[in-house]
């Protein structure tokens, strides 16, 4: 697993900063080449040499160096993996930021590589609302953030802070490396966003979907490998490597994905798709001295229940559920109607799940029965535990990345 991949290890100005000489011996028993990086707090704790002894390289400190004149670049781009132990609050602010202050935080900056941070500082700072928003803030740019242990802390002092143990640091790594790639050649297909309905040339029938949970997905899926393409009414960011389709109306995001479907080993449905649209909408403005308009409805097309009905052998479909009551068994039911191998439903009317939050709460729901809770947590973790599940589900499938025929 970690032989011969290239790991920048980050070390900065805590008083854990000697156990990532453990870290990198451990790696580079294992077979990692490490290039260590220490920041100039990390001086004042380990002297370079002791790290240096049992890195693969000499540490290296400073942007400036005649020799290598962009050793940030080298580095970032070089690195299968950067992994940053101890981190302290000040690290996690910085690069939370996008601050490039000295040749770690460059080297953050100037990567597409996975990032592991080990955070370990004092209780009171580790449970600082600014140190929390900005772990918050990591994870959902998809880094994996090693939660400190509780234990004895500098000075005596006992509680939640401690840098986590070299052989939780070193699994952790191993982790990340082995589920990066588990996308690589798949083509992911994701929609995202309300759809909107036109009743007249400036109005429309809106939902509250913001498109953030479909563009973690996106983003995601892009991180592990995949082809991803974005079927999207939303304005967000378009997240790196994913190729985006902009589309308004439900008829607009059928005729793109009908025409995605049949190349894509995986659709996930995350749009929130209008139901029913105005039959006929105004080609004009309406005016108000025209009357009280009757709008009348038709229902829009159920896209994911067409794209279940020509589903192809081997392609992984799924669908969302919003729900405000019966959580499961309306999953359950559009599980079956849809014909989805998976279905991620939410209860929209608790405290920070679904619309418009960035936070969300799951029931993930596959046919037999099996059901999933993932709690509380950021859009971008609930996106982990859903491809986690969409890579497992394709596993066990037959003929996963076999040439495809109809099967219905
Ligand atoms: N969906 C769709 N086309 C529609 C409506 C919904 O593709 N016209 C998809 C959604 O993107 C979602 C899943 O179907 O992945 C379930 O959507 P939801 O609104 O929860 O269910 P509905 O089937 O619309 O049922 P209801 O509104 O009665 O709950």
């Amino acid at each position: 697993m970690l032989a011969g991949k290239r790991i920048v290890l980050g070390v900065t100005g805590g008083i854990a900063a000697y156990k990532a000489v453990e870290v990198s011996r451990r790696l580079v028993d294992a077979g990692a080449h490490v290039s260590p990086v220490m920041t100039a707090g990390a001086e004042h704790f380990i002297g370079r040499t002791t790290l240096s002894a049992l890195a693969s390289e000499p540490v290296q400190t400073s942007l400036w160096d005649e020799a290598n004149p962009i050793p940030h670049t080298v580095l970032g781009q070089s690195a299968d993996l950067i992994v940053v132990a101890p981190a302290t609050a000040r690290l996690l602010a910085a690069y939370a930021a996008g601050l490039s202050t000295d040749l770690l935080t460059n080297v953050l900056l100037a990567t597409r590589a996975p990032v592991v941070v080990c955070p370990a500082m004092h209780t009171e700072m580790w449970e600082h609302p600014a140190v929390q928003a900005n772990v918050a803030t990591l994870r959902s740019r998809g880094v994996h953030i090693v939660e400190p242990e509780e234990g004895r802390l500098a000075g005596g002092d006992v509680g939640a802070g401690r840098l986590a143990s070299p052989e939780r640091i070193v699994a952790a790594i191993e982790a990340v490396l082995s589920t990066t790639r588990d996308l690589a050649n798949v083509h992911v297909v994701v929609s995202a966003g309300g759809t909107r309905e036109p009743i007249d040339a400036v109005r429309v029938i809106a939902n509250r979907s913001s498109g953030k949970q479909g563009y973690a997905i996106a983003a995601e899926a892009a991180a592990r490998g995949a082809k991803v393409t974005l079927v999207s009414t939303a304005e967000l960011p378009v997240p790196a490597g994913v190729a985006l389709r902009a589309v308004e109306t439900a008829a607009q995001m059928q005729a793109a994905l009908t025409e995605l479907a049949p190349g894509a080993d995986v659709i996930i449905m995350a749009a929130a798709v209008a139901d029913f649209r105005p039959v006929a909408p105004a080609a004009g403005k309406i005016k108000k001295d025209q009357g009280v308009p009757q709008i009348v409805l038709e229902p829009t097309p159920d896209i994911l229940a067409a794209l279940g009905k020509a589903k192809l052998a081997g392609q992984v479909l799924v669908g969302f559920a919003a729900e405000t009551s019966d959580l499961l068994a309306n999953a359950e039911s559009k599980l079956r109607r849809k014909h989805l191998d998976l279905i991620v439903a939410n209860d929209v009317s608790a405290p920070g799940v679904g619309f418009q939050h960035d936070t969300n709460a799951v029931t993930l729901v596959q046919p037999g029965g099996v059901v999933h809770v993932v709690a509380l947590a950021d859009k971008r973790s609930i996106a982990k535990a859903v491809l986690d599940t969409v890579v497992q589900i394709r596993g066990a499938s037959p003929t996963p990345n076999s040439k495809r025929s109809l099967t219905k």
